[in-house]
């Protein structure tokens, strides 16, 4: 058996060098920091590289897609599915979305679909075979659709910036001579990396992925969360299908060469995955899907497919506008990411920012958004006070000169449902806050009127897909 294999490849000894000048990673392993004898990079090329020349059963799970979305892909890419779940179910028309580890470019031309001629996908993967593969089929796929908005690009998902191909280029016409040239051929990644990004940054709005993040080497993988946090815009989402693991992997196991590249002994643990997405700043974050029949048991620790979703923009300050919410329940408090507590059924003032993300996805469900009478104007709104008492009085809300007064005739012949309109515009802005969740206050931001339609121009909410006024 020969010495070398064990050694990285020249692309890998790049990234490792750009990691130990920036300092050392992040602890991510799953058990003891034990060094990999195997090269992961080495290892997920060959297989893959057979892969996409030839169907490998043991590397496919069973996934059902939407049969609407299959009818226009090729039969080798429908055939070379290596995929554990079905990210697709959460682009969105006119999305821009990223494909992690694109593989054959099923998911990609099932997204490309969903999201439209307005919308873009993009592929990145690092196996030529596989880009082959796919860029063949994304001219067929555009034929059959009657539009092309569809790219796969070479690229290593833990280094989105870096376009290999672009790098290749350098190499052909610049080969490495000595050890000598490591220092200029790393300031060229640099640059191509800042002038000629393969993603630039705050670029995508949604990245999704279908069973690579555990092929990513294990120190690379707070680097691959972080990239993923670089490239989404603002308001942007990730919906991750991925093999994770209940009990940290061992040593030898992350060591086999078989299990590695099949995705098992390179997922990360369920809790650590969570937390690693967490820390790169995402909120939100919740497991969607979680396989309950595992995808193998290996020594007794149980791989399983999982479908991870989570939403970027917290970032930024925070701003005073009188807004609280409500927390419906069941729990009898729950905290967010950032220590923000809400009590069931209590009054939490909160500031601008994390009110329009409280009455967005994932969160608006399970809050009841209350927003003051009077609007504070955006460039009258001073920082929020943390230090304030978490307790939004209602009176704080309403304005201490409310003294309106409902009921009698109107209310009590009205609709149990609905306010009668004249009650309504008077005492919309205090009862929106008692009202159930299909039912924004007034003027509330974008996000917070997302769950509702709009306020009409009484400022009474309107329910969506409703002509009906209400209280
Ligand atoms: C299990 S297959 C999944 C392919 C595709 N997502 C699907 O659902 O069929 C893994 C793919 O990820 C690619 N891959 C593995 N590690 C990668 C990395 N670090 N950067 C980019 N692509 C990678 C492989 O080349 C392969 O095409």
């Amino acid at each position: 058996m020969s010495w070398l294999p064990s050694l990285p490849d020249p692309a890998s000894i790049v990234r490792i060098f750009k990691h130990t000048r920036k300092g050392p990673p992040m602890n991510t392993s799953n058990s003891s920091p034990v060094a990999q004898s195997i090269s992961p990079e080495r290892v997920v090329r060959e297989r893959y590289s057979q892969a996409a020349q030839q169907r490998e059963e043991a590397l496919c799970c069973p996934v059902s897609y939407d049969p609407r979305y299959l009818a226009v892909i090729p039969q080798e890419v429908l055939d070379r599915d290596y995929g554990c779940g079905d990210p697709s179910a959460y682009v969105q028309p006119g999305d821009t979305v990223l494909d992690l580890g694109s593989g054959g470019g099923k998911l990609c031309f099932i997204a490309a679909q969903i999201a439209g001629p307005q919308g873009r996908v993009i592929g990145v993967d690092i196996n030529p075979e596989m880009l082959a593969m796919a860029r063949s089929a994304a001219g067929q796929v555009a034929d059959a659709l009657g539009y092309a908005n569809v790219e796969f690009r070479s690229g290593r998902i833990q280094d989105l910036a870096l376009d290999l191909e672009l790098l290749d280029g350098y190499l052909a016409a610049n080969p490495l001579k000595s050890a000598a040239e490591f220092g200029a051929l790393e300031d060229t990644c640099e640059r191509l990396r800042r002038v000629n990004p393969l993603i630039a940054g705050d670029s995508v709005d949604l990245v999704v992925s279908n069973c690579v993040l555990n092929l990513v080497p294990e120190h690379e993988k707070p680097q691959l969360i972080r990239e993923v946090f670089r490239v989404l815009r603002r308001g942007g989402r990730i919906a991750i299908s991925d093999i994770v693991c209940d009990e940290p992997v061992p040593g030898h196991l992350r060591n086999d060469a078989e299990l590695w590249s099949g995705c098992v002994s390179g997922a990360l643990e369920e809790r650590r995955f969570l937390a690693e997405l967490e820390a790169a700043g995402f909120y939100g974050i919740t497991i969607d899907k979680w396989e309950s029949e595992p995808f193998r048991v290996v020594e007794g620790i149980e791989f399983r497919s999982v479908t991870i979703t989570a939403h970027k923009g917290k970032e930024g300050p925070c701003y005073e506008a009188g807004q609280a919410v409500i927390y419906k329940g069941p729990w009898s408090r729950v905290e967010d990411d950032d220590g923000h507590v809400l009590l069931r059924g209590e009054r939490t003032a909160v500031c601008a920012k994390t009110y329009d993300i409280y009455c967005s996805a994932p969160y608006r469900d399970h809050v009841i958004a209350v927003s003051p009478h009077e609007q504070v104007p955006v460039a009258e709104r001073e920082l929020f006070d943390c230090s304030r008492d978490r307790r939004r009085d209602p009176r704080e809300s309403k304005g201490a000169a409310y003294e309106l007064a409902t009921g009698g005739s109107a209310a009590a012949t009205g609709s149990a449902a609905c306010c009668s309109a004249a009650g309504g515009s008077a005492a919309s802005g205090s009862s929106a806050a008692a009202d159930s969740a299909s039912c924004c206050s007034p003027g509330a931001g974008s996000a917070a009127s997302e769950p509702c339609a709009t306020a009409d121009s009484s400022s009474r909410c309107v329910p969506a897909g409703s002509s009906e006024s209400c209280c």
